[in-house]
């Protein structure tokens, strides 16, 4: 359902992603690991159009989406959630979730069952929907910042470091969640997580990039069990 080709990006001369290919198909959960620097937030980006890519394609259930903005491709079933925390601190939980709504095509009683189902998916969200976000725990506004991305059921979901910042227990929790959430839908996710162990735990496949290219891939037990992989990025 998503096909990149030979994608070249980045920030003035010096490429950041130089030249990666790989596909994603409908329900799957695909992990991006890399070290720091490696590129993954930058392959990301270039998918949703906020890094214009200097060659290759980008093709998403048949279209190339190159040159197609994020707010098209969020409008379309391809949805980013972005590093770092990207929530409304000042709206409480259930306004936060009606604002992502606004862009979908939602309204009345299907709008109110697409929020419950938030709820059900995160029942801490539900609990604490009157409160206003900037005081939710960061495991909280990590569940916000998804349940906002998942409101107007994408079918595919681009999720940068959905743990980044959380205990490792929390971190367990949201990326199984997720997963869980992809079996149950159908939802297809591409998972950028620095915790390689704990995101492969719950793919079906993965990338190791490296400086911008793709050094190894392969289902996730395979690369879980690859020397090199434990090596550099599984300790041990
Ligand atoms: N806005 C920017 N301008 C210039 N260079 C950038 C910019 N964003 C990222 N880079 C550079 O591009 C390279 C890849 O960065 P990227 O953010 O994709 O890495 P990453 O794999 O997501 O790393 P991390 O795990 O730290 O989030 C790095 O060398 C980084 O310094
Ligand atoms: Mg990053």
């Amino acid at each position: 359902m998503l096909e990149i080709h030979d994608l070249v990006l980045g920030y003035g001369a010096a490429a950041a992603v130089r030249g990666i290919s790989l596909h994603i198909e409908q329900g799957e959960v695909v992990t991006l690991i890399g070290a720091n620097g490696a590129g993954k937030s930058t392959t990301l980006k270039g998918i949703v159009g906020l890094v214009k890519p200097t060659k290759g394609a980008v093709v998403f259930e048949g279209t190339d989406v190159v040159g197609k903005n994020t707010d098209w491709l969020a409008r379309n079933g391809l949805n980013l959630v972005p590093e770092g925390r990207r929530v409304f601190p000042g709206l409480t939980v259930a306004e936060n979730l009606d604002v992502a709504s606004v862009a979908s095509s939602m309204r009345g009683a299907e709008l109110k069952a697409a929020i419950a189902d938030i709820y059900n998916i995160f029942p801490r969200l539900g609990e604490r929907k009157d409160s206003l976000s900037w005081t939710l725990s960061g495991g909280e506004q990590q569940m916000l910042a998804m349940g906002r991305a998942i409101i107007a059921k994408p079918r595919l979901l681009l999720l940068d470091e959905p743990s980044l910042g959380l205990s490792p227990k929390l971190a367990t929790e949201v990326v199984r969640l997720i997963s869980r959430y992809s079996r149950e839908n159908g939802l297809s996710v591409l998972l950028v997580e620095q915790n390689a162990r704990l995101a492969l735990g719950s793919s079906d496949r993965g990338y190791v990039l490296e400086t911008g290219r793709i050094v190894a891939e392969g289902v996730a037990g395979e690369l879980m069990d690859n020397p090199d992989v434990r090596k550099a990025y599984l300790g041990s």
